[in-house]
């Protein structure tokens, strides 16, 4: 199906420097068909070693907001603006962020998600393309143009940085908030299921 193959596509990607220190790609993992998607930074050493997003300590915090806002991690699809870790966890590149751009456009197209949840500043400004603190990001809801569609938005603290400043938590729980408004309201306009036409995997 497609996300097979978009997942075997980063898997052999080689397009920029992270194919060489990496090892394991990280595509991102979750239901097709989640309502939710979060979107993190990059893989730590963890995820790396594993192949899939938020496994270490961040993603333990994040499978508890999560549960805090009613929802498991089984139901999210969580992935990441970077496929490949950056050695060290130093701060991804540009040229890093451009060649894996299709990726992650391409995957909101497919699970075309009713909210995606955006996480940290460099996972922030990296989707929505601008230079803007986290904080001004924050409380309104943004746009992302996958495919036909454009996607609400909501931007909050990465679990990593919450786990280190825990004074931030109460502001995090008022980004989940919004971030089901958002889902509740795409609910009650659109029904519960959004036809079939976002659904198959046909031709
Ligand atoms: N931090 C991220 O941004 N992504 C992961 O997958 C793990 C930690």
């Amino acid at each position: 199906d497609r996300a097979a193959e978009l997942y075997e596509m980063v898997r052999a990607c080689q397009l920029c420097a992270l194919a060489a220190t990496r090892t394991r790609a990280v595509p991102g993992e979750g239901p097709l068909d989640a309502e939710v998607m979060c979107i993190g930074e990059a893989p730590g050493v963890n995820e790396d070693k594993q192949g899939r997003p938020f496994v270490g300590a961040a993603g333990q915090f994040l499978g508890e907001l999560l549960a805090a806002a009613g929802l498991t991690r089984e139901q999210v699809y969580i992935c990441n603006v970077l496929k490949c870790r950056p050695p060290g966890n130093r701060n991804p590149e540009p040229e890093e962020v451009a060649c894996c751009e299709p990726f992650l456009r391409r995957q909101v197209e497919l699970v075309a998600p009713r909210i995606v949840l955006v996480m940290g500043r460099f996972a922030a400004q990296s989707l929505l393309r601008t230079d803007a603190s986290i904080a001004s990001l924050r409380g309104r809801v943004h746009r992302y143009a996958a495919g036909e569609r454009e996607v609400p938005v909501v931007v909050t603290y990465h679990p990593a940085y919450l786990l280190r400043n825990l004074g931030d938590k109460a502001k995090a729980w008022a980004d989940l908030c919004l971030a089901r408004r958002v889902l509740q309201d795409a609910i009650a306009e659109d029904g519960p299921s959004r036809g079939p036409e976002t659904r198959t995997d046909g031709p």
